[in-house]
């Protein structure tokens, strides 16, 4: 079984393809690099011993993925590609519609025209919007509070209208909540481009003194300890929803949509804690005002993929701090290879 990995050099990306080798599978990646680098990919071959095709090319550019069709006979599609950062969401929706919609819908009309119609798609949490009640299911009302959540929601749309249309497309909605976490090894993991938004890979620099301080996004929300709690799992469990994914798509199932998330939730300040009893380092932490945008808590039913996928998460808030910290520690500037220490 071939299967062709957009977005492949990224940070989910690459510990999925990962797997997909581990369980035997061929892999061939799709990556524009703009958020990545190539060398995660020459770490997970190094990991498993296994080979995979690299193809540097862009989803805005039609006759690179048809040549990548041409080429390789795919059975299924994993669509990591796509822009991520909320906030440059808002500031630049337009680069995001773009990137993210045209991006999509050059794979789609490209999957159709070479009859490959297997395709499981990265979706979020962020489309739930500010759930009603918790934890959350699948089939909770759906919104978009910010561009990139629009997108979401809108390829989304179009898969399903998609499979309206022709009941041969087989479509995995997977939608993940806080992806953190590190291969063991500490040779892949995440490497933000500039400042990091998000929490865990902020308190990495903090904790490897690459930034001075974090800032807590409020602790007045009515939560445990008023600061916001997520649903942090870690990204080889989410690596591994994508292989038990698989085999489900090839039973026809049509549409299928799964929360990838743990079930628990935790606050900003009892991750600031795992951090420090993983790291045996200070965090120094100030309280500032809530970011706007952000609800105060959620986390997943993870019960519908237990069910029909056999899988759950196994990882503890342990693992998920020694990990990131394994890999932020054996590789301080990320990719970057002139700072490498490992
Ligand atoms: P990432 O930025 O590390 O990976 C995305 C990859 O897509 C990058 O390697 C980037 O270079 C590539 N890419 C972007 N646009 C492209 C294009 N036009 N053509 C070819 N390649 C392109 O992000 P990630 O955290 O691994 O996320 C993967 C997917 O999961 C994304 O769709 C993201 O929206 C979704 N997701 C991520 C999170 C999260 O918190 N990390 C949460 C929910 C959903
Ligand atoms: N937080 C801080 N300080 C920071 C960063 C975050 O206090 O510097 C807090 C936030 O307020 C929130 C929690 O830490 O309470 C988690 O924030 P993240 O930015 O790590 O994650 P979000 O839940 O806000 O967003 C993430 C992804 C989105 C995705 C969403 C739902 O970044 O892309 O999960 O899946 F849409």
């Amino acid at each position: 079984m071939k299967i062709l990995v957009t977005g492949g050099a990224g940070y989910i990306g690459s510990h999925t393809c990962l797997e997909l080798l581990n369980e035997n599978y061929e892999v061939v990646v799709l990556d524009n690099l703009s958020n990545s680098f190539e060398d995660s990919l020459t770490r997970v071959k190094n990991i498993t011993g296994k080979s995979l095709d690299f193809y540097h090319a862009d989803l805005l550019d039609k006759e690179q993925i048809v040549k990548i069709f041409s080429e390789n006979k795919i059975d299924a599609v994993i669509h990591f590609a796509g822009l991520k950062a909320v906030g440059e969401s808002v500031s630049i929706p337009l680069k995001y519609f773009h990137n993210n919609i045209t991006g999509t819908l050059n794979l789609l009309e490209v999957m159709n025209d070479f009859n490959v119609k297997n395709i499981v798609f990265s979706s979020s949490a962020t489309v739930y919007g500010d759930p009603a009640s918790l934890p959350i299911k699948e089939d909770f009302p759906l919104s978009a509070t910010n561009p990139y959540g629009r997108t979401k929601l809108m390829i989304e749309e179009i898969l399903e209208d998609l499979f309206r249309s022709d009941q041969n497309w087989n479509i995995a909605l997977l939608r993940y909540f806080n992806p953190v976490g590190a291969h063991e090894s500490g040779l892949i993991g995440e490497d933000p481009f500039d400042i990091p938004n998000n929490l865990v890979p902020f308190i990495s620099k903090v904790a490897i003194g690459s930034l001075p301080e974090l800032s807590v996004f409020g602790n007045d929300y009515n939560t445990s300890d008023g600061t916001g709690i997520r649903d942090y799992i870690h990204v080889v469990d989410l690596a591994l929803g994508h292989i038990k994914t698989l085999p489900k798509l090839f039973t026809n199932p049509g549409v299928v949509i799964y929360n990838l998330g743990t079930g628990i939730g935790y606050s900003v300040l009892e991750m600031i804690n795992g951090f420090k009893e993983q790291s045996g380092k200070d965090i120094p932490y100030k309280i500032v005002d809530r970011r706007p945008g952000d609800i105060a808590a959620c986390w997943a039913d993870p019960k519908k993929a237990k069910k029909d996928l056999n899988w759950e998460a196994n990882k503890t808030l342990a693992d998920m701090c020694k990990d990131t910290w394994n890999w932020q520690k054996k590789n301080p500037n990320g990719y970057r290879e002139s700072n490498r220490e490992n």
